[in-house]
């Protein structure tokens, strides 16, 4: 197996796919208040995706996942199941989308904060976005997948923040995950090099203590060992000829 080049056809399918998914993360950020459950919140979510997008909700049912969204709050680092506890003022949230549009898939996620959270909190989010686009102004046709890491890894530990191992990003079309492993930590020059046509998402988790990661029995939620806060962002990426497009940008980004 090896990293699959997109043909012209598959990037405007992936385009198509990448908006879609961004416009769900629009269409959510004003019910991500105080008081609203993250089921509420899913449930918000499937319906756009599916009556209003009439595109597939990738999560639902993926390898046994039970919703259609992820929702990480606070020490979650991913994969947090939506559940019927209501988020509070204070409390920082990561919404994860993946929609299915025409057989090619579209994965981004951001962090919402809910009323005022501390500094500390605010700063790990910035810092995390940061250490994201960072990764991304990396990628261009001869750079390598560990100048991506190396990028994130550099100002997270300039910033004393960790990053976490466990969960990756990933080459991303037909399927929800391609080759290859895209590592938010490494080594300059190390690893494949980037070619023209390749798509995949860069995902960094930040942790405010340390990197570890605590499973929980659910088999999905993946939380600090140390119950520090986490953040996460991601977007999709496309490799062009002179740099990079994201294929999941919001009006906000621009
Ligand atoms: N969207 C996640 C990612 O960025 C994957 C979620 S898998 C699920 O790769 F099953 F939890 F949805
Ligand atoms: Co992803
Ligand atoms: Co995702």
């Amino acid at each position: 197996m090896s990293i699959i080049i997109k043909t012209a056809d598959e990037i405007n399918k992936m385009r198509v796919a990448g908006k879609l998914a961004a416009e769900v993360l629009e269409m959510i950020e004003p019910h991500v208040v105080a008081g609203v459950t993250t089921n509420e919140l899913n449930d918000l979510c499937h319906d756009y995706i599916v009556n209003v997008q009439q595109t597939i909700p990738a999560p639902l049912n993926y390898r046994g996942f039970p919703k259609s969204i992820c929702t990480s709050v606070n020490d979650t680092i991913c994969h947090g199941i939506p559940n019927d506890k209501p988020l509070k003022n204070g409390n920082i949230i990561n919404i994860d989308i993946t929609i299915i549009k025409d057989g090619y898939h579209g994965d981004t996620s951001k962090m919402f904060c809910i009323g005022a959270v501390t500094p500390f909190a605010k700063r790990l989010i910035q810092v995390t976005y940061e250490a994201l686009f960072l990764g991304i102004e990396q990628v261009k046709p001869g750079t390598t997948l560990g100048d991506i890491g190396y990028a994130i890894q550099t100002h997270a530990h300039k910033h004393h923040y960790s990053i976490v191992q466990e969960f990756c990003g990933h080459g991303v079309g037909k399927e929800f995950h391609e080759e290859p492993h895209v590592m938010h930590y490494g080594k300059a020059g190390a690893g494949a090099a980037l070619e023209a046509g390749m798509i995949f998402t860069i995902e960094p988790m930040l942790n405010q203590g340390k990197r570890h990661v605590k499973m929980l029995k659910d088999g999905w939620t993946a939380k600090t060992k140390d119950r520090s806060l986490s953040a996460q962002w991601e977007h999709t990426i496309l490799v062009t000829d002179t740099g990079y497009e994201i294929l999941t940008l919001r009006a906000e980004e621009l």
